[in-house]
């Protein structure tokens, strides 16, 4: 963004009227420019029209990983959203195989938490980005002190047929993950394949549209530096959520969390004013 543009011209208004408003703006071009920094500094973003998606994968193997404090406080995120269903999971999985996979795991920051529960036998770790796992599983197993041995990174695209047999898992869960599904319908449909009857999907941590803010909230996700990036993002309603795991034979409850104070205080409204919580859902 130059001088004379309109971006910058906002930027120099907003410092007269609204400080807010200005940070926000800041961090726009701080994220654009990391943006820029990363693309060409290295490998140059691959199309591609097939099931692979080579845009999503060059963004999050080049995410830079931040400061230990940093990390440490998106790990007590996880768990947070976690610990609404961690005792409940646990007891669900009692006399299954105790097979668990997260999809979109990243930092394995929830496979992590998934493997300090004694029912749960084995975790696959499986994101696009193997760099991304490597870079951050043993740091995110220290902060949140789970069991690394149970847990088993592998490289795949959720996007494409999952590399599990019919029925061979218990519980698949999602961290800020499911949304970056280029079809619900195909991932969906995969999980529902690779699931036992009874099996459970949980998907915490995914933003919600607001009925209300629904304009402002997709402005925003087209000015990100994952949409810059031709990252596969998507942002839908809690109704849309549970509209496509319903038609992919799940029972899905929303369970209301937050960490935020002003959500906690509207929080009679979670789940029409805005969302935020956890989709616990079970295939029938
Ligand atoms: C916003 S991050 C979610 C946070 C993640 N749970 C973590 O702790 O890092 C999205 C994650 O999904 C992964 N991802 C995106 N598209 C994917 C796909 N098609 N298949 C597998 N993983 C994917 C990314 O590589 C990234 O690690």
């Amino acid at each position: 963004m130059r001088e004379g543009e309109p971006g910058f011209e906002c930027i120099c208004d907003g410092i007269l009227k609204n400080t807010p408003f200005v940070l926000d703006c800041m961090m726009q071009k701080i994220r654009a420019r990391r943006w820029w920094f990363l693309k060409h500094g290295g490998t140059v973003m691959k199309e591609t029209g097939e099931m692979g998606t080579t845009s999503d994968q060059d963004f999050y193997d080049k995410e830079p990983v931040g400061s230990l404090v940093a990390h440490a406080n998106w790990m007590r995120e996880i768990e947070f959203y976690f610990d609404a269903y961690a005792a409940r999971l646990d007891n669900a999985l009692i006399g299954t195989s105790g097979n668990a996979a997260e999809l979109g795991a990243g930092s394995c920051g929830l496979s992590v938490c998934l493997s300090r529960l004694p029912s749960v036998k084995q975790v696959v770790a499986l994101d696009i980005s193997m760099v991304r796992m490597k870079r951050m599983i043993e740091l995110s197993a220290s902060v949140l002190d789970g069991n690394s041995k149970k847990i088993t990174p592998i490289a795949s695209d959720f996007n494409g047929r999952l590399p599990f047999a019919d029925g061979e898992l218990d519980v698949i869960v999602f961290d800020a993950a499911l949304h970056h599904a280029q079809s619900m319908w195909r991932t969906l449909s995969e999980c529902r394949r690779v699931l036992k009857k009874g099996g459970l999907l949980i998907a915490q941590r995914e933003a919600y549209l607001s009925p209300y803010r629904a304009k402002w909230q997709i402005n925003k996700l087209l000015r990100s530096p994952e949409v810059a990036a031709n990252v596969s993002e998507n942002i839908y309603l809690k109704e849309q959520y549970i509209y496509y795991l319903t038609v992919q034979g799940f029972d899905v409850e929303f369970m209301p969390r937050s960490k935020s104070s002003i959500k906690n205080i509207l929080s009679l409204f979670n789940g029409t004013l805005y969302s935020d919580g956890v989709l616990y859902s079970r295939k029938k």
